[in-house]
């Protein structure tokens, strides 16, 4: 929960270096459990959504290459685009069977008619202001194959338990996304949500894990089984696909 995001998130990973310094984040014990989950989780979306079938994936906001290298084994094809040197220079490292792509879609489409019948975007859209998200999702649903999905996650849920708590004592002013707000950039840009999971149910963070990671993990694992919790946590994935009748 920071509050010194900059106001045009496009400018946010573009210091040199930093592509390096977000890889190592994920050694952090925190984060590397989280990204384990999260991992579980995209390989369930990936055999409940597109079975056997071919996977032709774009990874937008792809920065090192995280989600993009763990679908790459699973796909025909895979695109990573991103608009960091720096962070698509580990992506590089990272993925050799995927097509890397410097580029802004929201300003410049290079992708023109290409479909993909699975895009990902995350921990980007609650980042991102509102003209941004909009932009990026609208330009998403183009490159949609009609029967694909569409996932990505707010990672910054700000009803969840860790930012009410924050709010309690009396910080506030963080950037960040609410159900509500997700589920209007999603229906306006002609999508529904089919299915959501949820992570991050406790108050702990990669500063302060609160209990040891392995409890941690089984609390989670068990949290996560309660669908009446979900809007609690603080990282929502959301699968969606063309509305019907959109
Ligand atoms: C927090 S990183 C997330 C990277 C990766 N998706 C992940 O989950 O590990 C956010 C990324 O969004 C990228 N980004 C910001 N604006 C963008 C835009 N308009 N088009 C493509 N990437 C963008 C940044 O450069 C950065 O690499």
């Amino acid at each position: 929960m920071r509050r010194s995001d900059p106001a045009d998130y496009r400018k946010s990973h573009l210091r040199p270096g930093i592509g390096e310094s977000y890889q190592a984040s994920y050694r952090d014990p925190y984060r590397s459990l989280f990204w384990e989950l999260e991992k579980r989780i995209l390989d369930r979306i990936l055999v409940e959504c597109l079975g056997d079938g071919d996977v032709h994936h774009l990874d937008f906001a792809c920065g090192t290459g995280r989600i993009l290298s763990h679908v790459a084994g699973r796909a025909r094809v895979s695109v990573g685009i991103d608009v960091s040197p720096s962070m698509l220079a580990v992506a590089k490292k990272s993925t050799e069977r995927s097509e890397i792509y410097l580029a802004d879609l929201t300003t410049n489409d290079i992708l023109e008619e290409r479909k993909f019948n699975l895009i990902t975007a995350f921990r980007f859209f609650p980042n991102a202001e509102s003209a941004l998200r909009n932009d990026a999702m609208r330009v998403l649903v183009r490159h949609l194959d009609e029967g694909g999905r569409l996932v990505f996650n707010n990672h910054k849920n700000l009803a969840s338990v860790k930012y009410r708590l924050a709010r309690l004592r009396g910080r506030g002013g963080f950037r960040g996304m609410s159900l509500a707000e997700a589920s209007e950039l999603v229906s306006k840009n002609g999508l529904e949500i089919r299915k959501s999971y949820a992570l991050g149910f406790t108050p702990a963070s990669d500063r302060h894990m609160v209990i040891p990671a392995a409890l941690l993990r089984r609390l989670e694992g068990g949290l996560s089984k309660w669908p009446a919790i979900k809007p609690w946590g603080e990282n929502v994935i959301f699968v969606c696909r063309r509305a019907e009748g959109a």
